[in-house]
């Protein structure tokens, strides 16, 4: 009998959890076991080694975060447990029980003052609590286990929960116009090729060679879709995709205050994904088109 490799996602209903949770079928030589906030809830530290130890798997994917950016100023303690203290927690029981641990981070960790794409090892100094936890869950997850892959993405949206593309196509049907930011640049992420992404390095984990020791891959990645624009160049692109006459206006950053700062600009390089694990980039544009077509599928 053929045992199958046993794969947990935690935040199975998040964005990233769900387009795992899509790609699960034509992965039918794993076992996925998605976990929720009520099955393992990520606050409760000492639930997740023995949930960890319990289920066993050989890989172990973190979709789950406390990512309510400007809520976060001011749940600090919660939003270090689920960010910081708890995946600190699953590396060092994945460590124990020889799992392969991928934990999810963010642009976020980077202070947006960089003119060109942030590489792995550029400074990281967060502007905001959300960014300052998830870099502490970094530093965590590497010292417990320093076999551990992070990837960092940036600006991740899918057809799936609450992220901008969602807020924008509502907004768009309500309104005449709508304002949106035009200096704070980036690339959005479509969490559909980022899940994608991760099934290509487990395949990676799972085609080694002694001559290319799964240790050389361990550490951070940057992982997003290709390109450099502002939020108010994403919204036009959906108003242009979809057809809108609503009209976008430029606005910026001190027109538009928010209890967390943000970063200026997280564009990320992402060479060293692409060359490690041979992952495709795919164009931000082209992406943002699957996914407006998938939502309008799902809206028939
Ligand atoms: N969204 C972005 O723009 C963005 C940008 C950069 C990096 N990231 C990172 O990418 C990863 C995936 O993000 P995403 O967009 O998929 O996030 P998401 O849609 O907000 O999903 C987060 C998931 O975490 C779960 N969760 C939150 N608190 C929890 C707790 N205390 N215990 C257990 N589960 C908990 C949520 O559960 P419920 O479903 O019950 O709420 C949800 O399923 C995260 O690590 C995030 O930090 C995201």
């Amino acid at each position: 009998m053929i045992m199958r490799k046993k794969i947990l996602v935690t935040g199975a209903n998040g964005q990233l959890g769900m387009e795992l949770q899509q790609l699960a079928p034509g992965n039918p030589g794993f076992d996925f076991v998605f976990t929720t906030r009520d099955q393992l809830p990520l606050n409760d530290l000492n639930a997740i080694s023995r949930f960890i130890s319990e289920h066993n798997p050989q890989y172990c994917i973190n979709c789950a975060a406390y990512t309510a950016v400007d809520k976060a100023e001011s749940e600090k303690d919660l939003a270090y447990r689920v960010n910081a203290e708890a995946p600190g927690v699953m590396a060092n029981a994945c460590k124990e029980n020889h799992i392969h641990f991928i934990h999810i981070s963010t642009d976020y960790v980077f202070n947006g003052n960089g003119t060109s794409p942030y590489k792995e090892d550029d400074q990281t100094d967060p502007v905001n609590l959300y960014g300052a936890s998830k870099l502490d869950g970094e530093k965590l997850v590497m010292e417990n286990d320093p076999n551990s892959i992070i990837i960092r993405t940036a600006w991740v949206y899918s057809e799936f929960g609450k992220n901008f593309v969602k807020t924008m196509l509502r907004l768009m049907a309500d309104k005449e116009q709508i304002s949106v930011v035009s200096d704070q640049y980036g690339t959005p992420t479509y969490a559909a090729d980022l899940a994608e992404a991760i099934m290509k390095i487990i395949s990676t984990f799972e085609n080694h060679t002694s001559t290319s020791p799964l240790t050389t891959h361990n550490g951070i990645y940057h992982f997003s879709n290709e390109g450099q624009i502002s939020w108010y160049d994403f919204a036009v692109a959906i108003k242009d995709i979809i057809g809108s006459s609503c009209k976008v206006n430029p606005i910026t950053t001190p027109e538009y205050p928010t209890p967390a700062k943000r970063p200026a600009y997280s564009v990320l390089d992402k060479t060293r994904i692409r060359d490690t694990f041979n992952v495709p980039i795919k164009d931000w544009k082209a992406s943002l088109a699957v996914c407006l077509e998938k939502i309008k599928n799902a809206t028939k």
